[in-house]
């Protein structure tokens, strides 16, 4: 299968029945396992890295190995930059093939953030590639960045934004935030559904970790066309590997590895379910 753009993932705007998964990896056991998780459920797939986490794996390595892996795969696969921050990473991931990229100027005014995203769109839509952009903010923290509060995104700031950076996919705060929950979230479907009724850009859910199937089906219902999950990759993966320590005193590096690629396409296969993607 040719490695795809994430737009041509979406489903349309009147579809309101499913989403596609977008799943952060950080190694080759995570790509691999997010491959297998979505040929075994015959599910289109979004591989993505955040610029947060480029420091356990730097994107010129980890990069062509995700381009590989969506290559590889047998179903429809993208290849994203999760909240890209600066120019030079955005750039880099074009020039690796990455099929999209979010630039995340949720921290700047307004304005400046519409000014910095237009010149990301510029840039990524000559080559071919989608944009994904932020207003309002998602919370907590995404990678080595310093954890946020929410802010609810306004539907005409996103009204605004969307037409003046046409942007391809936008990232809407309604109470979600990156890591794992120490408090229930109180999500704004109220605001989404005003939003999805706004603007007909494809909209997407960040901090999907420790959201409830039925969080998910409501989002999905009011308009989300893509969803973000990390942590839940991150810690399933741990926790298969805490478990062949208990297990296997004798346990050798591969075991771990192997523990790394099921605790990733389990947590994967677990939300591609819920997001009603399969077969898509
Ligand atoms: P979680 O880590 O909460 O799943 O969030 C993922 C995300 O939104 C990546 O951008």
């Amino acid at each position: 299968m040719p490695l795809v753009k994430m737009t041509e993932l979406f489903a349309p705007h009147d579809n309101t029945t499913f989403a596609v998964g977008a799943f952060n990896v950080s190694n080759l056991e995570m790509a691999w396992g997010a491959i297998q998780a979505a040929e075994e459920l015959n599910t289109p797939l979004i591989l993505q890295i955040a610029e947060g986490r480029l420091r356990y794996s730097p994107l010129d390595l980890l990069g062509p190995v995700m381009i590989a892996a969506a290559k590889k795969c047998t179903v429809p696969a993208a290849v994203h930059l999760d909240h890209g921050a600066t120019l030079e990473t955005i750039k880099l991931a074009l020039s690796l093939g990455f099929t999209s990229v979010m630039f995340d100027g949720s921290k700047y005014p307004l304005e400046e953030n519409i000014r910095r995203t237009r010149e990301v769109v510029e840039l990524a839509h000559s080559k071919g590639a989608a944009v994904e952009a932020e207003i309002g903010r998602v919370g907590g923290a995404e990678g080595d960045y310093k954890s946020v509060d929410v802010l609810v995104t306004s539907v005409d700031e996103a009204k605004k934004f969307a037409e003046a950076t046409g942007v391809d996919a936008l990232a809407v705060a309604i109470g979600t935030a990156h890591g794992n929950y120490t408090v229930k979230p109180q999500l704004r479907i109220d605001r989404l559904k005003e939003i999805f009724d706004a603007i007909k850009t494809p909209l997407v859910l960040h901090g999907g970790t420790g959201l409830t199937a039925d969080d998910f089906r409501n989002c999905i219902a009011n308009g989300i066309k893509k969803i973000n999950i990390a942590t839940a990759s991150y810690d399933n993966s741990a926790r298969k590997i805490r478990e062949v320590c208990e297990s296997k005193p004798d346990a050798k590096f591969f075991d771990f590895s192997d523990a790394i690629v099921r605790g990733t396409r389990e947590n994967i296969k677990h939300h591609m379910k819920i997001f009603n993607s399969e077969g898509r």
